[in-house]
Protein backbone atom coordinates (compact mmCIF):
# COMPACT_ATOMS: atom_id res chain seq x y z
CA UNK A 1 0.00 0.00 0.00
CA UNK A 2 1.51 3.58 -0.92
CA UNK A 3 1.67 5.96 2.04
CA UNK A 4 1.66 9.65 0.89
CA UNK A 5 2.06 12.56 2.95
CA UNK A 6 0.66 15.40 1.16
CA UNK A 7 2.10 18.44 1.52
CA UNK A 8 0.36 21.89 0.44
CA UNK A 9 2.73 23.56 -2.07
CA UNK A 10 4.34 26.84 -1.53
CA UNK A 11 2.72 28.02 -4.68
CA UNK A 12 5.17 31.25 -5.01
CA UNK A 13 8.38 28.89 -5.33
CA UNK A 14 6.90 25.95 -7.65
CA UNK A 15 4.21 27.90 -9.81
CA UNK A 16 1.84 25.09 -8.43
CA UNK A 17 -1.87 25.99 -9.34
CA UNK A 18 -4.24 26.59 -6.27
CA UNK A 19 -6.26 23.92 -7.20
CA UNK A 20 -3.83 21.43 -5.97
CA UNK A 21 -3.93 23.02 -2.33
CA UNK A 22 -6.28 21.08 0.08
CA UNK A 23 -6.19 17.63 -1.91
CA UNK A 24 -6.81 14.99 0.31
CA UNK A 25 -3.81 12.75 -0.26
CA UNK A 26 -5.97 9.30 -0.92
CA UNK A 27 -7.26 10.86 -4.22
CA UNK A 28 -4.05 10.84 -6.01
CA UNK A 29 -3.95 7.23 -5.52
CA UNK A 30 -7.72 6.64 -6.46
CA UNK A 31 -7.51 8.29 -9.58
CA UNK A 32 -4.66 6.44 -10.44
CA UNK A 33 -5.41 3.49 -9.67
CA UNK A 34 -8.47 4.06 -11.84
CA UNK A 35 -6.36 5.78 -14.99
CA UNK A 36 -3.86 2.02 -14.45
CA UNK A 37 -6.81 0.51 -14.73
CA UNK A 38 -7.02 -0.98 -18.63
CA UNK A 39 -9.34 -2.73 -18.44
CA UNK A 40 -11.51 -0.53 -17.47
CA UNK A 41 -10.91 2.31 -19.48
CA UNK A 42 -10.39 0.12 -22.40
CA UNK A 43 -13.68 -0.96 -21.94
CA UNK A 44 -15.48 2.30 -21.62
CA UNK A 45 -13.17 3.43 -24.69
CA UNK A 46 -15.01 0.77 -26.72
CA UNK A 47 -18.17 1.64 -25.22
CA UNK A 48 -18.12 5.12 -25.26
CA UNK A 49 -17.26 4.53 -28.88
CA UNK A 50 -19.92 2.55 -30.07
CA UNK A 51 -22.86 4.40 -28.18
CA UNK A 52 -22.06 7.93 -28.83
CA UNK A 53 -22.94 9.23 -32.02
CA UNK A 54 -21.45 12.73 -33.79
CA UNK A 55 -23.04 15.81 -32.16
CA UNK A 56 -24.55 13.88 -29.63
CA UNK A 57 -24.65 16.04 -25.91
CA UNK A 58 -22.93 13.99 -23.06
CA UNK A 59 -23.50 14.09 -19.28
CA UNK A 60 -21.46 12.49 -17.00
CA UNK A 61 -22.04 11.47 -13.48
CA UNK A 62 -18.88 11.31 -11.36
CA UNK A 63 -16.30 12.90 -13.89
CA UNK A 64 -12.92 12.43 -11.20
CA UNK A 65 -10.05 13.24 -13.66
CA UNK A 66 -12.44 13.92 -16.72
CA UNK A 67 -10.99 10.33 -18.36
CA UNK A 68 -14.65 9.22 -19.46
CA UNK A 69 -15.75 12.90 -20.79
CA UNK A 70 -12.52 13.31 -23.23
CA UNK A 71 -13.65 9.55 -24.22
CA UNK A 72 -17.30 11.13 -25.03
CA UNK A 73 -14.84 14.02 -27.16
CA UNK A 74 -13.39 11.89 -28.99
CA UNK A 75 -16.65 9.43 -29.33
CA UNK A 76 -17.98 12.52 -31.12
CA UNK A 77 -19.81 14.12 -28.36
CA UNK A 78 -20.26 17.78 -29.30
CA UNK A 79 -20.77 18.72 -25.81
CA UNK A 80 -20.09 16.45 -22.27
CA UNK A 81 -21.42 18.46 -18.97
CA UNK A 82 -18.51 16.44 -16.89
CA UNK A 83 -19.95 16.32 -12.55
CA UNK A 84 -17.70 15.92 -10.23
CA UNK A 85 -18.29 16.82 -6.91
CA UNK A 86 -15.47 18.16 -4.76
CA UNK A 87 -11.73 19.18 -5.00
CA UNK A 88 -10.66 16.58 -8.15
CA UNK A 89 -13.29 18.44 -10.12
CA UNK A 90 -10.76 21.73 -9.99
CA UNK A 91 -7.94 19.15 -10.97
CA UNK A 92 -10.21 17.83 -13.99
CA UNK A 93 -10.59 21.41 -15.49
CA UNK A 94 -6.85 21.39 -15.59
CA UNK A 95 -7.02 18.39 -17.03
CA UNK A 96 -9.64 19.30 -20.17
CA UNK A 97 -7.40 22.39 -20.31
CA UNK A 98 -3.96 20.74 -20.88
CA UNK A 99 -5.85 18.36 -23.11
CA UNK A 100 -7.66 21.16 -25.11
CA UNK A 101 -10.80 19.79 -24.49
CA UNK A 102 -12.70 23.10 -22.71
CA UNK A 103 -14.71 24.09 -25.08
CA UNK A 104 -16.09 21.17 -25.84
CA UNK A 105 -16.57 19.72 -22.00
CA UNK A 106 -18.04 21.67 -19.03
CA UNK A 107 -16.86 19.96 -15.68
CA UNK A 108 -19.58 21.02 -12.98
CA UNK A 109 -18.39 20.96 -9.43
CA UNK A 110 -21.59 19.99 -7.48
CA UNK A 111 -23.84 16.75 -6.43
CA UNK A 112 -25.76 14.96 -9.88
CA UNK A 113 -28.46 15.34 -7.73
CA UNK A 114 -27.79 19.03 -7.03
CA UNK A 115 -27.11 19.99 -10.92
CA UNK A 116 -29.20 21.03 -13.16
CA UNK A 117 -27.94 21.47 -16.87
CA UNK A 118 -29.13 23.64 -19.62
CA UNK A 119 -30.13 21.09 -22.08
CA UNK A 120 -30.70 17.23 -22.01
CA UNK A 121 -28.30 14.60 -22.58
CA UNK A 122 -28.63 12.48 -25.62
CA UNK A 123 -26.20 10.11 -23.46
CA UNK A 124 -25.77 9.80 -19.37
CA UNK A 125 -22.60 8.53 -18.57
CA UNK A 126 -21.32 7.33 -15.21
CA UNK A 127 -18.79 4.83 -13.53
CA UNK A 128 -19.74 4.54 -10.49
CA UNK A 129 -19.66 1.45 -9.81
CA UNK A 130 -18.51 0.27 -6.70
CA UNK A 131 -16.30 -3.29 -5.93
CA UNK A 132 -20.24 -5.10 -5.53
CA UNK A 133 -21.44 -2.93 -8.30
CA UNK A 134 -24.15 -0.80 -6.17
CA UNK A 135 -22.56 0.51 -3.15
CA UNK A 136 -21.32 3.87 -4.38
CA UNK A 137 -24.58 4.54 -5.03
CA UNK A 138 -25.28 3.76 -8.83
CA UNK A 139 -29.23 3.30 -8.65
CA UNK A 140 -29.76 6.85 -6.64
CA UNK A 141 -27.44 8.92 -9.33
CA UNK A 142 -28.59 7.25 -12.38
CA UNK A 143 -32.43 7.34 -10.87
CA UNK A 144 -32.27 10.65 -10.57
CA UNK A 145 -30.01 11.54 -13.68
CA UNK A 146 -32.92 10.06 -16.19
CA UNK A 147 -35.58 11.88 -14.56
CA UNK A 148 -33.86 15.27 -15.05
CA UNK A 149 -30.96 15.42 -17.12
CA UNK A 150 -31.06 12.83 -19.80
CA UNK A 151 -33.62 12.90 -22.56
CA UNK A 152 -36.81 10.20 -22.35
CA UNK A 153 -34.97 7.72 -24.88
CA UNK A 154 -31.03 8.77 -23.92
CA UNK A 155 -28.58 6.22 -23.78
CA UNK A 156 -27.11 4.90 -20.63
CA UNK A 157 -23.76 4.10 -19.85
CA UNK A 158 -23.16 1.05 -18.43
CA UNK A 159 -26.50 -0.70 -19.29
CA UNK A 160 -26.68 -3.28 -16.43
CA UNK A 161 -25.30 -4.47 -13.30
CA UNK A 162 -25.43 -7.75 -11.63
CA UNK A 163 -24.03 -8.77 -8.35
CA UNK A 164 -22.45 -11.99 -8.12
CA UNK A 165 -21.78 -14.10 -5.05
CA UNK A 166 -20.39 -17.22 -3.86
CA UNK A 167 -19.50 -18.89 -0.85
CA UNK A 168 -15.85 -18.40 0.36
CA UNK A 169 -13.12 -20.15 2.48
CA UNK A 170 -11.13 -17.54 3.22
CA UNK A 171 -8.86 -17.88 6.53
CA UNK A 172 -6.44 -15.08 5.71
CA UNK A 173 -9.84 -12.49 4.99
CA UNK A 174 -11.31 -14.04 8.61
CA UNK A 175 -7.66 -13.79 10.67
CA UNK A 176 -8.66 -10.35 12.07
CA UNK A 177 -12.16 -12.03 13.56
CA UNK A 178 -10.85 -15.18 14.78
CA UNK A 179 -8.12 -13.48 16.73
CA UNK A 180 -10.31 -11.54 18.56
CA UNK A 181 -12.62 -14.25 19.46
CA UNK A 182 -9.49 -15.36 21.91
CA UNK A 183 -8.85 -13.19 24.82
CA UNK A 184 -6.11 -9.66 24.67
CA UNK A 185 -4.37 -9.90 28.04
CA UNK A 186 -7.10 -12.28 29.39
CA UNK A 187 -9.70 -9.47 28.55
CA UNK A 188 -12.46 -10.20 26.48
CA UNK A 189 -12.76 -8.52 22.98
CA UNK A 190 -14.97 -10.31 21.23
CA UNK A 191 -17.53 -7.74 20.88
CA UNK A 192 -15.12 -6.32 18.42
CA UNK A 193 -15.03 -9.53 16.38
CA UNK A 194 -18.50 -9.39 16.29
CA UNK A 195 -18.66 -5.63 14.93
CA UNK A 196 -16.44 -7.12 12.35
CA UNK A 197 -18.80 -10.05 11.39
CA UNK A 198 -20.93 -7.04 10.59
CA UNK A 199 -18.70 -5.00 8.08
CA UNK A 200 -18.11 -6.03 4.85
CA UNK A 201 -13.97 -6.41 3.93
CA UNK A 202 -12.62 -5.69 0.27
CA UNK A 203 -9.86 -7.89 -0.57
CA UNK A 204 -8.80 -9.53 -3.49
CA UNK A 205 -10.16 -13.50 -3.66
CA UNK A 206 -8.27 -16.30 -4.99
CA UNK A 207 -10.18 -18.54 -7.83
CA UNK A 208 -9.38 -21.34 -5.23
CA UNK A 209 -11.29 -19.49 -2.31
CA UNK A 210 -14.06 -19.93 -3.85
CA UNK A 211 -16.24 -23.25 -2.55
CA UNK A 212 -19.26 -23.22 -4.58
CA UNK A 213 -20.60 -22.58 -8.13
CA UNK A 214 -20.78 -18.42 -8.47
CA UNK A 215 -24.65 -17.20 -9.53
CA UNK A 216 -26.15 -14.00 -10.03
CA UNK A 217 -27.65 -12.57 -6.73
CA UNK A 218 -29.53 -9.45 -8.62
CA UNK A 219 -29.00 -8.12 -12.13
CA UNK A 220 -30.55 -4.23 -12.66
CA UNK A 221 -30.83 -3.28 -16.25
CA UNK A 222 -29.84 0.87 -15.14
CA UNK A 223 -32.85 2.04 -17.62
CA UNK A 224 -35.80 0.76 -16.02
CA UNK A 225 -34.61 1.18 -12.50
CA UNK A 226 -37.32 2.15 -9.99
CA UNK A 227 -35.66 1.60 -6.43
CA UNK A 228 -32.41 2.44 -5.12
CA UNK A 229 -31.62 -0.71 -3.27
CA UNK A 230 -31.67 -4.22 -4.47
CA UNK A 231 -31.91 -7.77 -2.89
CA UNK A 232 -31.81 -11.45 -4.39
CA UNK A 233 -31.00 -14.73 -3.11
CA UNK A 234 -29.67 -18.21 -4.64
CA UNK A 235 -28.81 -21.47 -4.01
CA UNK A 236 -25.81 -22.97 -4.71
CA UNK A 237 -24.01 -25.80 -4.68
CA UNK A 238 -20.61 -26.73 -2.92
CA UNK A 239 -18.06 -27.96 -5.70
CA UNK A 240 -15.70 -29.23 -2.86
CA UNK A 241 -15.45 -30.01 0.90
CA UNK A 242 -14.83 -26.44 3.03
CA UNK A 243 -14.45 -24.45 5.39
CA UNK A 244 -16.88 -21.32 4.55
CA UNK A 245 -15.69 -17.97 6.19
CA UNK A 246 -18.07 -15.94 4.13
CA UNK A 247 -19.88 -14.96 0.90
CA UNK A 248 -17.34 -13.45 -1.49
CA UNK A 249 -19.06 -10.54 -4.05
CA UNK A 250 -17.81 -8.87 -7.32
CA UNK A 251 -19.66 -7.44 -10.26
CA UNK A 252 -20.48 -8.01 -13.84
CA UNK A 253 -21.20 -4.11 -15.58
CA UNK A 254 -22.57 -4.70 -19.79
CA UNK A 255 -21.16 -1.38 -20.42
CA UNK A 256 -22.71 -1.14 -23.91
CA UNK A 257 -24.19 -4.26 -26.25
CA UNK A 258 -21.27 -6.48 -26.21
CA UNK A 259 -18.87 -5.30 -23.88
CA UNK A 260 -18.43 -6.04 -20.46
CA UNK A 261 -15.94 -5.51 -17.93
CA UNK A 262 -15.85 -7.75 -14.17
CA UNK A 263 -13.88 -8.12 -10.88
CA UNK A 264 -13.99 -11.29 -11.03
CA UNK A 265 -11.34 -13.63 -9.20
CA UNK A 266 -8.78 -13.58 -10.69
CA UNK A 267 -8.67 -9.59 -10.53
CA UNK A 268 -7.54 -8.29 -13.68
CA UNK A 269 -8.92 -4.97 -13.09
CA UNK A 270 -6.70 -3.74 -10.80
CA UNK A 271 -8.75 -0.51 -9.34
CA UNK A 272 -11.74 -2.86 -8.30
CA UNK A 273 -11.49 -5.50 -5.43
CA UNK A 274 -13.67 -8.17 -4.46
CA UNK A 275 -16.35 -8.04 -1.50
CA UNK A 276 -15.65 -10.33 1.56
CA UNK A 277 -18.84 -10.57 3.79
CA UNK A 278 -18.50 -12.58 6.59
CA UNK A 279 -20.56 -15.39 8.70
CA UNK A 280 -20.83 -14.76 12.45
CA UNK A 281 -19.62 -18.75 12.56
CA UNK A 282 -17.45 -20.82 9.82
CA UNK A 283 -19.66 -23.14 8.43
CA UNK A 284 -18.16 -26.74 7.69
CA UNK A 285 -19.61 -27.89 4.06
CA UNK A 286 -18.93 -31.37 1.85
CA UNK A 287 -19.40 -31.33 -2.05
CA UNK A 288 -22.79 -31.28 -2.85
CA UNK A 289 -24.31 -29.93 -0.39
CA UNK A 290 -26.63 -26.56 -1.29
CA UNK A 291 -25.96 -23.62 0.49
CA UNK A 292 -28.55 -20.39 0.37
CA UNK A 293 -26.61 -16.94 0.28
CA UNK A 294 -29.20 -13.88 0.66
CA UNK A 295 -27.90 -10.23 -0.15
CA UNK A 296 -30.15 -7.51 0.09
CA UNK A 297 -29.14 -3.36 0.42
CA UNK A 298 -30.23 -0.39 2.13
CA UNK A 299 -30.19 3.37 2.43
CA UNK A 300 -29.76 3.70 -1.18
CA UNK A 301 -26.71 1.02 -1.12
CA UNK A 302 -25.09 2.27 1.77
CA UNK A 303 -25.86 -0.72 3.79
CA UNK A 304 -25.64 -3.99 3.48
CA UNK A 305 -27.45 -7.15 4.97
CA UNK A 306 -26.38 -11.14 4.63
CA UNK A 307 -27.11 -14.25 5.34
CA UNK A 308 -25.49 -17.72 4.58
CA UNK A 309 -27.20 -20.60 5.15
CA UNK A 310 -27.11 -24.89 4.65
CA UNK A 311 -30.63 -25.27 2.89
CA UNK A 312 -32.79 -22.96 4.18
CA UNK A 313 -30.68 -19.57 4.67
CA UNK A 314 -30.13 -18.37 8.09
CA UNK A 315 -31.50 -15.12 10.16
CA UNK A 316 -30.22 -11.89 7.69
CA UNK A 317 -27.05 -10.73 9.72
CA UNK A 318 -26.99 -6.89 9.05
CA UNK A 319 -23.76 -5.04 8.64
CA UNK A 320 -23.46 -2.09 10.38
CA UNK A 321 -20.81 -0.24 8.64
CA UNK A 322 -19.42 0.97 5.11
CA UNK A 323 -16.98 3.26 4.09
CA UNK A 324 -19.82 6.52 3.24
CA UNK A 325 -20.39 7.63 -0.17
CA UNK A 326 -18.78 10.52 -0.22
CA UNK A 327 -15.28 9.04 -0.28
CA UNK A 328 -13.59 6.55 -2.40
CA UNK A 329 -14.59 3.10 -1.13
CA UNK A 330 -12.75 0.78 -3.38
CA UNK A 331 -8.79 0.76 -2.66
CA UNK A 332 -7.60 -1.65 -0.04
CA UNK A 333 -6.05 1.13 2.30
CA UNK A 334 -9.85 1.72 2.79
CA UNK A 335 -11.28 -1.43 3.91
CA UNK A 336 -14.57 -1.27 5.64
CA UNK A 337 -13.63 -1.84 9.19
C1 LIG B 1 -14.94 5.73 -9.61
S1 LIG B 1 -14.72 7.41 -9.84
C2 LIG B 1 -14.70 7.51 -11.60
C3 LIG B 1 -14.02 8.74 -12.10
C4 LIG B 1 -13.89 8.85 -13.61
N1 LIG B 1 -15.17 8.89 -14.25
C5 LIG B 1 -13.10 7.71 -14.16
O1 LIG B 1 -13.67 6.88 -14.86
O2 LIG B 1 -11.90 7.61 -13.87
C6 LIG B 1 -16.27 8.06 -9.40
C7 LIG B 1 -16.25 9.55 -9.14
O3 LIG B 1 -17.58 9.97 -9.01
C8 LIG B 1 -17.67 10.98 -8.03
N2 LIG B 1 -19.09 10.94 -7.67
C9 LIG B 1 -19.76 9.87 -7.20
N3 LIG B 1 -21.06 10.13 -7.13
C10 LIG B 1 -21.24 11.42 -7.58
C11 LIG B 1 -22.37 12.25 -7.75
N4 LIG B 1 -23.60 11.83 -7.48
N5 LIG B 1 -22.17 13.52 -8.20
C12 LIG B 1 -20.92 13.97 -8.48
N6 LIG B 1 -19.81 13.21 -8.35
C13 LIG B 1 -19.97 11.94 -7.90
C14 LIG B 1 -16.64 10.58 -7.00
O4 LIG B 1 -16.18 11.72 -6.29
C15 LIG B 1 -15.55 9.98 -7.88
O5 LIG B 1 -14.58 10.93 -8.23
Amino acid sequence: MLLRIHIAPDRARCHTPAVYDDLPAELFDFHHSLLIDEVRTTSFLRALLQQIRPGDVVVEVGAGTGVLAMFAVIAGASRVYAIEHGPMAEVAREIVRRNGAEDRVTIINDWSTETTLPELADVLVTETIGNIGFEEGILTWVLDATKRLLKPDGTIVPERISLVAAAVESPHDYSEIARLRRPVHELDFSALSDLATHSILWTELSPVSVVTEPATVTSVDLATIEHQDVAGSITVNARRDGLVHGIGCWFVAEIAPGISVSNQPPTTTPSWNQGFLPVPEPLHVTAGDPLTIEIQSGGGCSRWGWSLGLGEAAALTWSTSMTPLTSPPRGPSVAAW
